[in-house]
Formats: C-alpha cells, sequence, structure tokens
C-alpha cells in the first residue's frame, strides 16, 4: 500500500459510541485488539460522540457516558502516553471532511448498508443524520490516514464503505488517501446476546440478560453467565454446538486464549452448568484488571480530562494538516 509523505508511520484509528453501556462484545471485538497492537502504529482512539447523537441522547448522560468510555479504553490497556484517546466533536475536522466526503458519496450506497437500515425500521421518523453516519465514519478515519481500522465484524460493511469513498475521492481529486484495512480479531469479532445468541450483544439493547458490561460487578457477570440461553442438549458436543453454546465457547476462548485443541479437550463432554461456570471464572476474571484500574482512574480528580484535552490537540494537528490537503484538492479556500 502507498503511504503518502505526511505519514511518518502508519496509523490506527477506530472508535467507540458513548451510548449505552460498553460490553465484552465492544471489549473483545475492540479494545483489547487495539491495546494489543497500539505501540507498531501511531494510535488514534476516539469517543465517538457526534455518532451517537444519530439517535436521540439525554445530554446529562451523554456527557457521563463520554467520560465513562474514555475511562474504559485507559482501564481496558490504552497507554494514553503513547495512543491518543480524544473525542471526536472536540476534533472540528470530523464534521468538515465528513461534508467533503458526503458531497462525493452517492446515496445508493448509504441507502445499502445494513446498520441503516435496521435502525431505520425502528424509527417512525428517519433523521438524515442516520443515512450520513457511515459518512463521519469515513471521515474519522480518513482524516487520520488510517491504515488499519481494528473492529469487530459488524463494522466490516462501513469499512468497505469507506475504501469505495476514499477510492473515488482519489480517482477525482488525485490520490490522497490511504486505504484503509480492516482489522478483525480471530476470535470474539461478533460476540452473540447472552439471552437470544441468534443475535448480536449490543449497547442498544435493555434486556438484563443481554449484555456482561464491562465494568458489571463479578456477582453480576456469574448470574448473567449461569442463565445464558444454551439448548436443549445437556453436555458440549463442539461438533454439533447450537448457537448458545458456541457462543460461550467463543467467550470463554477470547478471554483466555487457549486453542482450539485445548478448548475442545477441556470442554467436550462437559454439561452445561459446568460450562457456564468456567466462562463466568473467566470473564470475572479477565475483567478484574480492567475494572481495578477504571476505579483508579476515575478517582484521580482531573486526569481525564487531562488526557482527553492533550490528546485532542495532537489529533486537531493531524485532522488540520489532512483538512487542509482535502481543500486544496478541492479547490476550496485555504487561507495561506
Ligand atoms: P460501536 O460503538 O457499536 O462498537 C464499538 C466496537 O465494538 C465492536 N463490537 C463488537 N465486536 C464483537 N461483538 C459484538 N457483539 C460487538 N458489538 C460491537 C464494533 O465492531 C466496534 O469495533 N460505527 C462504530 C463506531 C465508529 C468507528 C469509527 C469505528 C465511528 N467511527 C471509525 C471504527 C472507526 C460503532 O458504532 O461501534
Amino acid at each position: 500500500m502507498k503511504v503518502p509523505f505526511y505519514c511518518m508511520r502508519p496509523r490506527v484509528l477506530s472508535g467507540v459510541q458513548p451510548s449505552g453501556n460498553l460490553h465484552i462484545g465492544n471489549y473483545l471485538g475492540a479494545l483489547k485488539n487495539w491495546a494489543r497492537i497500539q505501540y507498531d502504529y501511531e494510535s488514534f482512539f476516539c469517543i465517538v460522540d457526534l455518532h451517537a447523537i444519530t439517535v436521540y441522547q439525554d445530554p446529562g448522560e451523554l456527557r457521563a457516558k463520554i467520560r465513562e468510555t474514555a475511562g474504559v479504553f485507559i482501564a481496558a490497556g490504552i497507554d494514553p502516553k503513547h495512543s491518543a484517546v480524544f473525542v471526536q466533536s472536540s476534533v472540528p475536522g470530523h464534521v468538515e471532511l465528513s461534508w467533503m466526503l458526503t458531497c462525493v458519496t452517492p446515496v445508493g450506497w448509504l441507502e445499502r448498508m445494513t446498520q441503516y437500515k435496521d435502525k431505520a425500521a425502528k424509527q417512525e421518523s428517519v433523521g438524515d443524520g442516520l443515512l450520513q453516519y457511515p459518512v463521519l465514519m469515513a471521515a474519522d478515519i480518513l482524516l487520520y490516514q488510517a491504515a488499519l481500522v481494528p473492529v469487530g465484524e459488524d463494522q466490516a460493511q462501513h469499512l468497505e464503505l469507506t475504501r469505495d469513498i476514499a477510492q473515488r475521492f482519489n480517482s477525482l481529486y488525485g490520490e490522497t488517501f490511504v486505504m484503509p484495512a480492516t482489522g478483525l480479531p480471530a476470535v470474539g469479532a461478533r460476540v452473540m446476546g447472552l439471552d437470544d445468541p441468534t443475535r448480536k450483544m449490543s449497547k442498544s439493547e435493555t434486556g438484563a440478560g443481554h449484555a456482561v458490561a464491562l465494568l458489571d460487578p463479578p456477582a453480576v457477570i456469574r448470574k448473567k453467565i449461569m442463565r445464558a440461553t444454551t439448548d436443549s442438549n445437556p453436555a458440549v458436543n463442539v461438533a454439533n454446538a447450537g448457537p448458545g453454546v458456541l457462543n460461550l465457547l467463543g467467550i470463554h476462548q477470547a478471554f483466555t486464549g487457549w486453542g482450539d485443541e485445548a478448548m475442545k479437550a477441556h470442554f467436550e463432554g462437559m454439561r452445561y452448568g459446568d460450562l457456564k461456570k468456567e466462562v463466568a471464572e473467566a470473564v470475572a476474571t479477565g475483567l478484574e484488571p480492567l475494572q481495578r484500574r477504571y476505579r483508579e482512574i476515575t478517582s484521580e480528580p482531573g486526569y481525564l480530562d487531562g488526557i482527553l484535552r492533550e490528546s485532542a490537540e495532537r489529533a486537531n494537528a493531524v485532522a488540520n494538516t489532512t483538512v487542509r490537503t482535502v481543500k486544496e484538492r478541492m479547490g476550496l479556500y485555504a487561507a495561506p
């Protein structure tokens, strides 16, 4: 891949919406991977508050969730000394570039997005922001000339669209954007709901037994996993496991890092009650350091705000360079 001269080394960018409680799907699909790869790149991790408002958010709750999400990023292992942890709306370039990209994006491309179709089907009146959502996401990525975007599987279609938009821009205005690759984790790319393993675990689902939140106390984690939906078989049969059992095995494997052989040797024939106990233990133990770190971070006054401020400065410096280049390419006025 050709990296333009202004990229000193490859960049990585990803983001999470500060809507609802972050759950183990967000952790296994995204955050855990970010923490692992961050030092190989110049890293940018964004709390995408402008995306969150594409559906109504209570302002007070949103404000609190932005801080909570930033705290969880760092608690999950994002090192703010190395990686920028910043809020999307504190970098105006996201909205500027989003508009410029909107102007090269056919509306048909946006209407085909499955997340748009799903969300729009649930609303009486569909806001324009919901349709524009993936263009803003493309702007998030292209603004930083990100070479890699580590996400869960549900974002793969948005990443394809980002590449299509970048290609269209490059062919209209000349080589400008790096083509971002999609980085899916080997395990945990699509964690399913505990209550209904045919549906993706989601922040917007409010059912008590649907998701394990990253900040759930261990007793709550155990209770939720012990109640997870399995099937009518009594014990694990790896070759013929239903979606509920496969989901539990996948969660265990993603938390422990065990290989396929070790998983099969350990769980084959195990009764579901015992399987659930082991999964609950792996999750509670796996989240313990994150939860401890989160408590430390949030008890230090001013710590998070300092990081968000400094990171926004770093992000703005990169963003402004890209916005200037794009303006020049498009013939817009860029003050000398
Ligand atoms: P969001 O906030 O829904 O989810 C954040 C990240 O978590 C992943 N994820 C999952 N992974 C595995 N299993 C699940 N059940 C699961 N649920 C969520 C998501 O794939 C994502 O990586 N549109 C994005 C936010 C965004 C973004 C960006 C991401 C905005 N701009 C630029 C990357 C780059 C979203 O709504 O993620």
